[in-house]
């Protein structure tokens, strides 16, 4: 099987737009969407139709963003600058993409045989996976081999396989992870709306579990139009800045 993996699409059209005409000549037979459609980026209506207009076989989970926003989350836990993204996106979603991503459920969810999703931690739909000792814990009950998930922004591989818990951040345009049999792996394709891994180019992943091999890809768009649309929104100024660095 063949998988394109799309995480944190944060309401950036231009990222998400840049990533799709990537892979348009490249077959799927399943997209898996970790969550975040929305909160933070100035464009939260047409990144949720691109995700509703996503061809084929589609397997999506909420992120936390995506529930402050359709008051699914009350975004207690949210600094000041999440929830006025998050209060400024509920004013802004459609009926219909509002019902879309109110209807988007919890993960984690198995999507075949030997491959889940998830938005935070497959043990909790919201925390944060950071840590080989975070990635550890996870480990000890959940048997998945190969579990994509996202929320750090941070694209990047927890894999155990001889009782050791290695992390390894997936740097560059590109690049290739085997996958092997009997290990495991907790696997997060990066933010397309809002990498926070000092690369600002926009972040997905596809898989190919028949040759059993994970890629990472980086996409330049266009960062300067994404800002302009947050500005010309009255959003808060640091979202702008931190499209520009990546951070
Ligand atoms: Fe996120």
């Amino acid at each position: 099987m063949r998988y394109l993996i799309l995480s944190d699409m944060h309401g950036n059209r231009s990222a998400l737009e840049a990533v799709l005409r990537r892979v348009r000549r490249k077959r799927f037979d399943a997209t898996l969407v970790l969550g975040d459609l929305v909160g933070y980026g100035a464009a939260p209506n047409q990144v949720v139709e691109a995700v509703r207009a996503l061809p084929g076989r589609v397997v999506a989970v909420r992120g936390n963003h995506d529930k402050v926003a359709v008051g699914v989350g009350s975004g207690e836990n949210f600094n000041h600058v999440a929830l006025i993204a998050a209060q400024w996106t509920s004013r802004r979603l459609t009926p219909g993409n509002a019902r879309y991503v109110r209807a988007l459920p919890a993960g984690p969810r198995k999507v075949d045989d030997g491959v889940a999703i998830c938005h935070g931690s497959p043990l909790d739909e919201d925390k944060y996976v950071f840590s080989d000792q975070d990635a550890a814990e996870i480990f000890a009950s959940w048997r998945t081999p190969v579990t994509f998930f996202g929320h750090t922004h941070v694209t990047s591989v927890f894999s155990v396989g001889d009782g050791w818990v290695r992390v390894r951040q997936l740097d560059g345009a590109r690049g290739e992870l085997p996958i092997h049999p009997g290990h495991r792996y907790l696997v997060n394709p990066g933010s397309i709306g809002q990498p926070r891994d000092g690369d600002p180019r926009a972040s997905y992943m596809t898989y190919d579990s028949g040759r059993r091999v994970v890629r990472w890809h980086r996409v330049p768009y266009a960062v300067g139009e994404e800002q302009r649309r947050i500005r010309q929104a009255g959003l808060p100024e640091i979202l702008a800045e931190r499209l520009g660095v990546g951070a």
